[in-house]
Parts: structure tokens; sequence; C-alpha cells
């Protein structure tokens, strides 16, 4: 069983990645840090203890993690058009009787790396200011985790919250830049590939027809994601599985087809501020970034994992 720590902004597509990834045996889930992103930190925290409630996980320990970026007041509006006011599609109903723990994300990620050394995977699928964090707390952490699969950037493709930049890089890119600089092996899940990997409705009918508790939650919080991007981004094609598809490649790194390069975060330049660019001079390439992906194979495992 492979070691991970999720790192979420929970989040609809969080959500749905902390499903696939809690019902597969393939992964033994050490934590989950949350960051601000979707919505603030505090919803993204209370979210994912929900949700944990809600796949019977509540054993698996919560660590809530940054609030701001690292080094800039917030360049990015919530995503509460895309996520529903309360981030989970307005299906938040009441707290978890379970807490947060006391420690900080940061300080979880350092420790479980140092404990198992070379053994640790992190699936960061919000902005990247908790890993910033936790490689300024110990900067041997870039050689001691497994690998970072970090669902961000738009490499060969637009952005999705400005034409450049897609929304985690872009909501705090100090970060970022930070992290993809950092020498710290890392898979890119761009939207150069999660964009090829859309749910549509008739999922959301069969998830329905499922009518567990917990099927029937999801169809109806993956509802108001699904009207949002049909309306906003695909034009009826259905939703991006942008952060599962993270979880999709730690599970099986095989599902995508990765090129080298080196990674520049446009940090400056406010029109381009967060766009993420591709650089091919092997002597310093080291993300292993994702160009394509076998979009039938994932969507079919992802669903047979869900519900
Ligand atoms: C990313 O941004 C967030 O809105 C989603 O949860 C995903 O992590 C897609 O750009
Ligand atoms: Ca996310």
């Amino acid at each position: 069983m492979k070691l991970v720590i999720l790192d979420v902004d929970t989040g609809i597509d969080d959500s749905l990645a902390l499903a696939y990834a809690a019902h597969s045996p393939e992964l033994d889930i050490l934590g989950v840090t949350t960051v601000f992103g979707n919505i603030t930190v505090e919803e993204a925290t209370r979210n994912t203890l929900v949700v944990l409630d809600k796949l019977e996980r509540e054993e698996i320990p919560v660590y809530a993690g940054e609030s701001k970026p690292m080094s800039r007041e917030y360049t990015k509006p919530f995503a509460r058009h895309i996520h529903g006011e309360d981030g989970i599609g307005n299906q938040y109903r009441e707290p978890s009787e379970r807490q947060a723990q006391h420690m900080s994300a940061a300080d979880f990620i350092v420790q479980q790396i140092q404990a198992s050394p070379g053994k640790v995977t992190v699936v960061a699928v919000g902005p990247l200011t908790n890993i910033a964090k936790a490689i300024q707390t110990d900067p041997t952490i870039v050689n001691t985790i497994e690998r970072l699969v970090v669902m961000g950037g738009a490499v060969t493709v637009p952005g999705n919250v400005t034409p450049y930049a897609e929304a985690n890089i872009y909501s705090d890119p100090d970060a970022a830049a930070f992290v993809l600089t950092s020498g710290m092996p890392i898979t890119l899940v761009g939207l150069d590939v999660t964009m090829k990997t859309l749910l549509t409705g008739v999922h959301l009918d069969e998830w329905r027809r499922e009518n567990s508790a917990l099927s029937v939650f999801l169809a109806d919080m993956t509802e108001f994601y699904m009207g949002a991007y049909n309306e906003i981004v695909t034009g009826g094609k259905g939703c991006a599985l942008h952060d599962p598809l993270a979880v999709g490649v730690a599970i099986d790194p095989t599902i995508v087809r990765t090129t080298s390069y080196a990674i520049h975060v446009e940090c400056t330049d406010p029109d381009a501020l967060g766009k993420t660019t591709g650089k091919h001079d092997t002597a310093v390439a080291h993300i292993d970034v994702a160009l394509d992906v076998d979009s039938s194979r994932f969507l079919k495992h992802f669903l047979s994992r869900i519900v």
C-alpha cells in the first residue's frame, strides 16, 4: 500500500478525490491537510470532516493549513460559483462531531515524511501553500518525499481563471514557483489532461440509482458543479474530474503520459500571473508533466470505486 497525504481545498472535485482515495485499497491515507482556495481554509476543513464522515472514514485525521497565499494578498476570489456557497454544492447541513487535529498541515506533512523516508506520496489538489511551508520548515523533505502529485497548471492549454492560469497555481503563484523549483520529484496533473476527463449527467443518474446515503450525497453535490461546468466551461459536455485524476495518477502513474520539463510560474506580470511555462531543458527539467491521459481507463476505474 502506498502511504499518502491528501492536501485539499474541499471543494466538490476535492470531495470526489477524497471518496476515490478512501475507496482505493492501494492507498493508505495517513491524513488529510486543508488549505484555502475554492473557499476559506475553515470551510475546507469543515467540509473535509463532513465528507470523511459520509465515507465512514472517521479514523483519518484532518490537519488545517494555510489561510492565505504565502507572500501576497489574495489574488483570486473564492470559487463559490463553481462549488456552491458552502463549497460542497450547498449540501452542508451540520458540522462533524470530529475536529481537526492541533498540529498544522505543514508540520504534519513534514512529520510524516520524516517518519517514513522515501515512502510518502503527497497529492496536492489545492494551492501549494502548505507544501511550500512544509519545505520551508524542513528543506530535506524535497529528497525524502516519495513524490508530490499536483493537480495544477496549464502548460500546453489555456487557463481556467485567466486565459493563461489554472486556479490552484493562480491562487498562490509564489508558493507554486517555490515548490516547482524545489527539486522535489513532482508529477504535474494540469488542465492539459484534466479537461479530457469529464463526468456527465448519465453518471450522476447511476449514482442516484445506487440510492445509498453516500451516492445520493455525491450526486446532489456534483450536480451543482456539473451545472456550473455545463453552463460556463464545457457547453453541456459535463464537468472536469481535476482532483480525482491526481488521485488516479497516485494509484497508477501509467494512466497518464508525461514529459519532463522545468516549469516557470509567472509571479510578476499581472496579466500572466500564475502562467505555467514548460522548458524542455534537460539539465534542469525534473517535473513530469502529464500531457496525455487514457481517459476511458481512468473514468472506468474512478466510477468503479466512487460509490
Ligand atoms: C482546480 O481548482 C479548483 O477549483 C478545483 O478543486 C481543482 O483543484 C481546477 O483548476
Ligand atoms: Ca481542489
